[in-house]
């Protein structure tokens, strides 16, 4: 990797060496629109870096623009085909132009099709957002877009609505901060209550968003605090500036707003969703948004959970909320993101009826079928809260009538905090590629797809909202105002992977790491400006449960290219891909969750949330440990699963090991699928664990001082796994010490425990 200058963004996957192939060649841009502007630009930029041309037909102009020398026939044609007709004459072979042509028209606004013939790489688009998403497709391809001949390729993205989640504060919240739980600076929109002023940051990101496939953000916390509430009103502009930053790359605007915020502005008694006065007050705040950001994208909405207002103060419903604010942004076409994340958070510990896995499925599953087009219900992917193991929320299996998004979250508040690498992308692969009727049936990325772009058949009862598509994914953002965006350079990655998983979530999130690392460590800057980026990089040595991780740099100075490239290869994998499993070995087991210090959940604290309000307990005592949801005996969570994992999580014997403490209360001793005892699974893990950490900072290490990333990077990523190794031993002594002191139970291999 080159070194860049730290006093600006680093570049993330969309280094200019990333566009060097693209940049090398002789391009040919047909149409109009913002975004064509965008692709054009972008092109621009890239052939006077290296070399090639550029030239752009439009609709509209009679006269060609030109760029470069622009005599030289074209060899890549990037065109608009709204009607599925490509442009006739230029540089486009008329055979491909209509062979490409047929594919798009099926495509959507944001699909588009690609072949090479002849030596020329046509791309077709049947509109603007189409030509954008397939220009950065073709930087993924790197020199393998301009090689031998393509057949021709559709694209088209699996799920419609991809939006970061920002929860950027406009105040510094006196606990929260900037950013609540962020963990990579200040935020990249707001400081002190003003705009962040750093345009070119937002223009940037936008970019990293656009080339990874996200196409919507939020630019507020999800608890609207003090001026934020006023982002509807009086502070409109500065929002109305963030779109105009972020509109060339294809990426609109939401807001998350209070549901009180006629009272809380001071402007009406009430915030009854079902009086007239508020009605009108939240239509006007729609038209004067509209007014100010066309194509603004709608609200989200925290309502009555962890403090937040909500509807059922006036003794409304979910339903009546969320519509009251969909039939505001119906005329314009804007949607309403109601988030399903509502607990009691007041619970009494000795309570051992109320169950937090249960709440968004009682509140919400009642309601089905009496939410507007425009809602999309957002439902966090597990049943508790973004832990670092959780089953899939049963209430996306139960809302067929109800457009559904899937929540996930990139900044690693219960994962490590952007101090621990934790590759996230095979957590949330797992989660869209979940069958909750069993396999052959439905998966979750299905589901929040919705029936129109569901091949596979929705399930019975698909009807009603959700006939207007599914809600796609939301993901709470990990950005902030750091040199890296992330704070720790490698979880970049995680954003990488969640624009790309939700794009296409049968991706393979490791051939999404490779993506990202052919992007971001491009192979000019490894001393290999021909290497293919992409060329295979199969076989490489993960971190096996207790394996060695891979070769040895060659740190001879005649070394090859293609060997750096490998080493830098396999050690990036080594480091990340079973990271998030890494993470679990050394925390809380078997799917039991938290464990962490309480407030800001970094670190163990094995008891710290036991006796609390929040209802997150594993209720450990000197016979065994977890939490029994079963229907025979416990809280009854099983039953809101549909067969056959209903049945599976019920029983003991067929419940998965690694969500077993989530199920079910057992006796230490109790023998697991994989044959250990539930307490030494716990020792065994939590020492494989940190091994795998030492052994990962060891690889680390090994390529430092070798030229094969930039050195500032290498350093900031050695601090942070010095930082891991440290609370790794931390969590794996509070952990095995805990559960050897409660059940008395020795470790069958005598190793240390305090
Ligand atoms: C977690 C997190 C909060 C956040 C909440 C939410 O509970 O700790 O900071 O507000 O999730 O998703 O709304």
């Amino acid at each position: 990797m080159t070194s860049t200058d730290p006093s600006r963004p680093h570049p993330a996957w969309l280094p200019p060496e990333a566009f060097r192939a693209i940049g090398a060649h002789h391009t040919l841009v047909y149409g109009d629109g913002t975004l064509v502007d965008t692709v054009y630009d972008e092109v621009g930029r890239a052939r006077a870096r290296y070399g090639g041309t550029v030239r752009r037909l439009s609709g509209q102009a009679t006269e060609p623009e030109r760029a470069g020398a622009d005599e030289t026939p074209a060899d890549l044609v990037l065109a608009l085909a709204p009607t599925g007709s490509p442009p006739a004459g230029g540089a486009l072979p008329a055979e491909v132009g209509s062979e490409l042509g047929a594919e798009v028209a099926g495509l959507g606004p944001e699909g588009f099709a690609l072949a090479r013939r002849g030596g020329v790489t046509v791309l077709l688009a049947a509109a603007p957002a189409g030509l954008l998403y397939g220009l950065f497709h073709l930087v993924r391809l790197g020199p393998a877009a301009f090689g031998a001949d393509r057949p021709v390729e559709a694209h088209r993205p699996a799920l419609r609505l991809r939006l970061v989640s920002h929860w950027d504060n406009l105040d510094v919240h006196p606990v929260m901060g900037q950013v609540e739980r962020g963990y990579a600076g200040g935020s990249i929109f707001w400081r002190d209550g003003a705009p962040a002023g750093d345009p070119e940051r937002i223009r940037a990101y936008a970019r990293l968003l656009a080339a990874c496939g996200m196409n919507a953000m939020t630019v507020n916390n999800v608890n609207v605090h003090g001026t934020a509430t006023r982002l509807l009103t009086d502070r409109l502009d500065d929002v109305a500036a963030i779109a105009d930053l972020v509109r060339p790359y294809g990426i609109r605007v939401h807001l998350s707003v209070n549901f009180a915020a006629p009272v809380s502005l001071g402007e009406l008694p009430t915030a009854d969703p079902l009086d007239e006065r508020v009605r009108a007050w939240w239509a006007k705040a729609a038209g004067r948004l509209y007014e100010a950001i066309p194509d603004f994208g709608g609200f989200m909405v925290k309502a009555d959970s962890e403090g937040q207002p909500g509807p059922y103060r006036y003794r409304r419903d979910h339903a009546d909320g969320a519509n009251m604010l969909a039939d505001a942004l119906a005329p314009f076409g804007g949607v309403v993101h109601w988030r399903a994340f509502v607990y009691n958070h007041r619970q009494d510990w000795r309570d051992r009826s109320t169950d937090r896995a249960r709440a968004a499925y009682d509140h919400f599953t009642p309601l089905d079928g009496r939410f507007r087009d425009n809602v999309i219900l957002q439902v966090k992917h597990g049943p508790i809260d973004f832990q670092v193991r959780e089953p899939v929320s049963p209430v996306l299996t139960a809302m067929p009538n109800t457009r559904l998004a899937l929540e996930v979250q990139a900044t690693q508040e219960y994962t490590g905090q952007q101090r621990h690498v934790c590759y996230l992308g095979p957590y949330w692969s797992e989660v869209l590629r979940f069958a909750p009727w069993g396999p052959g049936r439905p998966t979750v990325a299905s589901l929040v797809a919705g029936p129109a772009d569901d091949g596979d058949g929705a399930p019975a009862g698909n009807g009603g909202g959700a006939s207007a598509g599914g809600g796609g994914l939301v993901v709470v953002s990990n950005v902030g105002d750091d040199h890296y965006w992330t704070g720790h350079p490698l979880a970049q990655a995680n954003l990488y992977a969640v624009g790309r998983l939700a794009w296409a979530p049968d991706l393979d999130p490791v051939a999404v790491l490779d993506e990202w690392i052919d992007l971001t460590f491009p192979a000019s800057a490894t001393g290999d400006p021909d290497s293919e980026p992409g060329a295979g990089s199969d076989g490489e040595p993960g971190i096996g449960s207790d394996g060695e991780l891979g070769t040895e740099p060659d740190s001879g100075s005649d070394r090859k290219p293609d060997a750096d490239r490998e080493t830098l290869r396999g050690t990036l994998h080594a480091l990340m891909d079973d990271s998030w499993r890494t993470y679990e070995r050394y925390t809380a087991p078997l799917g039991v969750g938290f464990m962490v210090a309480p407030g800001h959940h970094y670190g163990p604290d094995v008891d710290g949330y036991e006796y609390s309000r929040w209802g997150t307990y594993h209720f450990a005592d000197r016979d065994g440990v977890g939490v029994d949801r079963t229907r025979a005996s416990g809280t009854g969570f099983t039953g809101q699963y549909p067969q056959p994992w209903s049945d599976r999580y019920e029983s003991l014997a067929d419940c998965p090991d690694n969500l077993l403490l989530f199920f079910h209360h057992v006796p230490y001793r109790h023998v697991l699928r994989s044959g250990a005892t539930v307490v030494q699974h716990i020792y065994d893990t939590h020492f494989a664990g940190v091994d795998q950490v030492a052994r990962m900072r060891r690889r680390w290490d090994r390529i430092g001082g070798s030229g094969l990333v930039d050195a500032a990077l290498h350093a900031r990523v050695a601090d942070r796994l010095a930082e891991q190794q440290r609370c790794a031993e931390e969590w794996r002594d509070q952990v095995n010490t805990y559960f050897l002191r409660k059940s008395g139970v020795p470790d069958a291999h005598g190793r240390r425990i305090h």
